[in-house]
Formats: C-alpha cells, structure tokens, sequence
C-alpha cells in the first residue's frame, strides 16, 4: 500500500490561543477538498484543546510538540503522554533540534520518549538530521545511523511503522537554505535502509518527511522525491495561506 503523505506545520513557540482560532478558521476552508494527504498542526501546549475543538471533524490533525516519557510525577513543568492523548492530540513532536540544542534533550531521553508515546496511542514524529559541519565532515551517516539506532531502541519491531520520522538537516532549519532535491533523497533513502535493517516491511511502511526551509516555492520538487513522505514546516506554516500552498502541492505531487 502507498504511503499516505503526512504535511505537518510546526509552530514552534507561536500564537496565542487567540491567535491560533484566527489561523484555523482560515486553514479549514482552504483543505476542506484535500483528500490524499494528512495534514497537521504541532501547536503549543496552550493552543491545544481550541485547535482540537475546531478541527474535529475536518483533515487537520493537531499534535504537540515535546512531552516526558512518564506517565506522572514530580516533573514540574512537563506534560505526560496520558494528559496528551486525553486531549485527543494526535500525536507529538520529538527531538526536533531546537530541544536538543536548546534544551538538552538527549538521545537517551527520546528512546523512553518514543515508545512512551506509542503506548500512550500518540503517533511520535522523531526528528533527526546532521548539523553544517557533520554533513561538510562526510558524517551526516554516522549522525543519522546512530541517531536512529538510538532514538528507536525502544520500540519492538511490530510497532516501528507507526513512528513518523522527519530528517531535518540542521543547516536547514529557519536559515532558508533548503536542502538539494539529491542531499533529501540520499539521506531520507539511508534512514528508510536503517529501518529496513531492523524491519524489512517496517520501512516500507514509515513516513519520513523532510524538514527545513520548506516554502511553497519548492514543495513540489522536495515532495516528488521518491522516499520523501510529506513535509515538516516551520515558518511557512505560521500563515495558513503559504501552508495551505504546500499542503495543494503535496496533493497534486506524482506519487
Ligand atoms: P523551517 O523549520 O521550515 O522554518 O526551516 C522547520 C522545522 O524546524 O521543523
């Protein structure tokens, strides 16, 4: 069966609730038609029970962005998997490279974190990529490979085709130097052959989205690419018209 492509609007530490009705009310109209894509939004923690709310019953499917492995506990400031899936998140951003560098996340975090989500019924988008002087080293492989290895040790086999992978070159993100249709490629084929080597069907199944500088101008090109599976998109999903743009773009990619 074909991999349904999956665009995905990270919002990043974006728009009031407020706000965030604003934006809906304009996206809904402009994907009512969308029949061959998933689409959805990773908002803050604070827009998720609005976003929710008004995009039940459309194609929008609306995730968080970060969250602990535990269930409950004396972890002041964090969010469960239990408080998201209650919400009726869809699922959750994890490892996106802003936590890591910012934040501290751990590769060690994310193996508790990606299991915890599945078993909590959360489809995990597991973010990896290189930074500018792995890929200028020739160590954009070695990054990934352990990334994935680690990232996903968790995870018994039979599960891996639900985690959503996004590979988002770190080089990419915000900077608007989006990577080449061929660096996408290459590097989205690798982590389908990592998977592969843990589960041949597995990763014939899996998603894996590429993530960094995606705008409308170069949706079409990045999402025709044979292993690319949608997108991840930062500051092009901030106005549903240029997310919108994407999503029209991904419906109308050969496939
Ligand atoms: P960008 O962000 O599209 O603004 O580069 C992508 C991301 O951080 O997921």
């Amino acid at each position: 069966m074909a991999r349904m492509p999956l665009i995905a609007g990270n919002w990043k530490m974006y728009k009031t609730e407020e706000q965030s009705e604003d934006y809906i009310q304009a996206l809904l109209p402009r994907v009512s038609s969308v029949e061959t894509v998933d689409v959805a939004i990773c908002v803050p923690f604070t827009d998720l029970r609005a976003m929710i709310d008004s995009a039940r019953g459309s194609r929008v499917e609306v995730y968080a962005q970060n969250m602990h492995h535990e269930v409950e506990g004396a972890y002041t400031g964090e969010i469960s998997p239990p408080m998201l899936s209650e919400l009726d998140a869809r699922g959750v951003v994890l490892g996106h490279s802003e936590r890591r560098t910012l934040f501290g996340e751990t590769d060690k975090a994310l193996a508790l974190k990606v299991p915890a989500a599945l078993e909590a019924g959360l489809v995990p988008i597991l973010c990896v990529g290189e930074t500018e002087a792995e890929r200028d080293n020739d160590d954009t492989d070695r990054k990934l490979r352990q990334q994935i290895k680690d990232d996903l040790a968790g995870v018994a086999p039979e599960r891996l085709a639900e985690v959503v992978i996004a590979y988002e070159p770190i080089w990419a993100i915000g900077t608007g130097r989006v990577a080449t249709a061929e660096q996408a490629q290459e590097a989205i084929a690798f982590i389908r052959a990592l998977v592969g080597d843990r589960d041949k069907q597995a990763a014939e199944q899996l998603r894996i989205l590429y993530g960094g500088s995606v705008k409308p101008e170069n949706a079409a090109e990045l999402l025709a690419l044979p292993d690319v599976d949608g997108a991840l998109v930062g500051g092009a999903s901030l106005e549903a018209e240029s997310f919108a743009a994407i999503i029209a773009a991904a419906e109308s990619a050969p496939r």
